[in-house]
């Protein structure tokens, strides 16, 4: 099985990369977990778009494709979900009910400074992966707040709660049928 990771942070000590680099560690037998940089992809663009995609939206939409499942990390930005993530699902979103992210296993989870944990840009993130028909997770939810508490100084997820709820998300995600194959593109219509 192959699952794609996204952060929603592009900084290298991010906390975020941190929580994918132990998912990947978590990730159950025969799972396999790569990290999607989002580094390089132009604001979208209807025009753009329109032209063929670029080439970092195109490598984007690609990895998700052949991916089985998607695992996204995402920070808090001002109480929601960070621009250049959201940025990333409105490109990969499109052909509207058509796109790469259509019927697509999701498991998400954050990292924040603050006390939230995240959860205010998870729910957005859910809100945001809904219109594409994505299907994502509802628990464990992975909420890590003050996560300089939950990591050491190399950036390794050092909370055993969390690592064990990471673990238990990505065997749920491994368990779910792969619908993606069954929702593919062919079987629905885009629409505008
Ligand atoms: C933040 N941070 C933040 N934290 C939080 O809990 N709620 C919030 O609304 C915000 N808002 C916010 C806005 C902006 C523009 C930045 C840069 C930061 C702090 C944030 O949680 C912290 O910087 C994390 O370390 C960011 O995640 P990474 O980069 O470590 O993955």
């Amino acid at each position: 099985m192959q699952l794609l990771g996204i952060a929603g942070s592009l900084r290298k000590g991010s906390y975020n990369r941190a929580l994918l680099r132990a998912a990947a560690e978590l990730a159950p037998p025969g799972a396999v977990l790569e990290e999607h940089d989002l580094r390089g992809l132009p604001i979208y663009d209807g025009d753009l778009e329109a032209a063929g995609d670029p080439e970092p939206v195109t490598a984007l939409k690609d990895a998700i494709r052949r991916a089985d499942a998607l695992v996204i990390a995402t920070p808090e930005y001002n109480r929601g979900i960070p621009g250049g993530l959201k940025n990333a699902i409105d490109w990969a979103s499109r052909p509207a009910l058509a796109s790469p992210l259509a019927g697509k296993p999701v498991a998400i989870m954050g990292a924040s400074t603050g006390r939230g944990g995240t959860a205010r840009a998870q729910q957005q993130l859910r809100e945001a992966l809904g219109f594409p028909r994505a299907m994502v997770l509802e628990e464990p939810e992975i909420l890590v707040p003050e996560a300089y508490l939950y990591f050491d100084e190399d950036g390794e997820l050092v909370d055993q709660e969390t690592r064990g709820q990471i673990a238990e998300l990505l065997a749920s995600l491994a368990r779910v049928p792969v619908l993606a194959a069954v929702v593919d593109a062919g079987n629905i219509a885009p629409v505008d």
